[in-house]
């Protein structure tokens, strides 16, 4: 493998993952930034990276211990944002890439945030209510030296939902000794969480996929979405496409992908799905048992919604939709983005496409510091406005520039970045 980049120490040159993705989408951005190049090595490097052991007593009386992580890769528009996931997978790369996004995708959309990520090693599915609990307090506490209300803000990612926010807050309230809603958000409604949470990031999806839609021709009602990946993102983005006449053609998720030419019924996948906890066995559609197939499916719409590297230079080729809507964070290599151009597929990147979700907490996080909450309505109408003001701005410049919408965003986005670096100044 020819190595492009400066692979820091701490990364091993095999193990540069998505980090590798991330530095070369910078590389890609950077004669756009005209004075403010001078700073572009701020974007390439962490500003803060944890590590911490997370021991656990197991149900059986054994101790375990899993890798965890924070990493707070930039702060210079407002404090860290980003989400925490528990995955067997997780690593130092794929944390640094997804807390770089997350500073890309808070100035995209404008909100006052840094970008920072968190997460777990570990398969949560292996580990008890118990255990989970447990692991989750420890972690927080871990972190507790680097987050809190003013400094980073975690919030949901793959496996982690509110139940775990609530355990978040409480641990890191009780460290504090006095009760800190403001420290996560996508928490219950009944401690602090805010309306239409839950469903923002896949709204934010449906959202700018209509405004995507309308640039390309092509009509809602009837139009042919598939989707990777059936949870908070996935699931929600294929219900708010089916509910406006759509038709959800096929889905996949981590063991089965079921397909239906004629649209599958969403609402009873789901019902299958959260008694299951998979698409695999639903009568409502034929299972295909060659995963690569999902990516040749005949559709108008894809939404990649589960996890990054997923559209690669050997399936990009395939793919037959006229529109990508990235609901997962880096699901498409640079070199299958080059693909997909030179196809005329247009994609919509991750740090507009999927950019609902913490939009909502940010709401959710005004709302704690005021103690006065929004209806859902106030919520949806906001969430709509943020949506399609960013992705008209990023479709302009794209138009101006002649560049893809994700070299337009990241234009927007380090512009907003580095000029407040430049503001600021070097400290001392
Ligand atoms: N939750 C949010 O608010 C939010 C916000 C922005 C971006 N995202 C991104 O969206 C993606 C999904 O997050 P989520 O919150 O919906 O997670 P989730 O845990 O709710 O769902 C993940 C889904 O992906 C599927 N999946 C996992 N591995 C897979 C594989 N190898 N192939 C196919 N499917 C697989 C799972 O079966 C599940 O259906 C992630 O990339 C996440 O970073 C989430």
């Amino acid at each position: 493998m020819t190595i492009k980049h400066e692979v820091p120490s701490y990364l091993t040159q095999h193990g540069i993952g998505p980090w590798g993705d991330y530095l070369e989408q910078i590389d890609r951005v950077t004669p756009y930034l005209g004075n403010l190049a001078r700073w572009v090595e701020t974007m390439k490097r962490p500003k803060r990276m944890l590590i911490v052991d997370v021991p656990i007593e197991r149900d059986d009386g054994t101790i375990a211990h899993f890798e965890g992580y924070r990493v707070q890769h930039n702060t210079s528009r407002g404090p860290g944002k980003g989400g925490v996931r528990f995955h067997q997978d997780v690593t130092l790369s794929e944390v640094m890439a997804l807390s770089a996004w997350m500073t890309v995708k808070n100035a995209a959309v404008n909100v006052p945030y840094g970008g920072a990520k968190g997460g777990i090693r570990v398969d949560p599915k292996t580990l008890s209510q118990g255990e989970l609990q447990r692991m989750t307090r420890r972690y927080t506490s871990e972190i507790g030296i680097i987050i809190g209300p003013n400094k980073d803000i975690p919030a949901p990612d793959v496996n982690t939902n509110e139940q775990i926010m609530a355990w978040m807050m409480d641990t890191y309230s009780m460290n504090q000794g006095s009760t800190a809603s403001g420290v996560v958000t996508g928490k219950p409604i009944s401690l602090g969480g805010s309306l239409g949470r839950r469903e923002a990031t896949g709204r934010g999806v449906f959202v700018v996929g209509c405004e995507a839609a309308v640039k390309r021709g092509l009509d809602i009602h009837g139009a042919k979405v598939a989707v990777q990946g059936f949870g908070n993102v996935g699931g929600i983005a294929a219900r708010l496409f089916s509910e406006a006449g759509a038709k959800v053609v096929a889905v996949q998720d981590h063991i089965s992908t079921v397909v239906r030419s004629s649209g599958l019924d969403v609402a009873a996948l789901q019902a299958h799905v959260n008694e299951t906890g998979s698409v695999a066995g639903f009568k409502g559609g034929e299972e295909i048992s060659d995963r690569a197939q999902f990516w040749a499916v005949d559709c108008d719409i894809l939404v990649p919604a589960a996890l990054e590297q997923q559209i690669t230079v050997e399936n990009a080729p395939t793919i037959r939709a006229k529109i990508i809507l990235e609901g997962a964070n880096g699901p498409t290599s640079p070199a299958a983005d080059d693909i997909l151009h030179e196809k005329g597929v247009l994609v919509v990147p991750d740090v507009i496409a999927n950019a609902g979700g913490v939009t909502v907490s940010y709401f959710e996080w005004v709302q704690d510091f005021s103690s006065f909450f929004w209806t859902e309505d106030e919520i949806n109408l906001r969430l709509t406005r943020i949506m399609r003001e960013a992705f008209t701005a990023v479709w302009q410049l794209a138009e101006e520039k002649k560049v893809s919408l994700r070299t337009a965003a990241f234009i927007v986005a380090c512009t907003r970045v580095l000029q407040a670096r430049e503001m600021r100044g070097l400290y001392p």
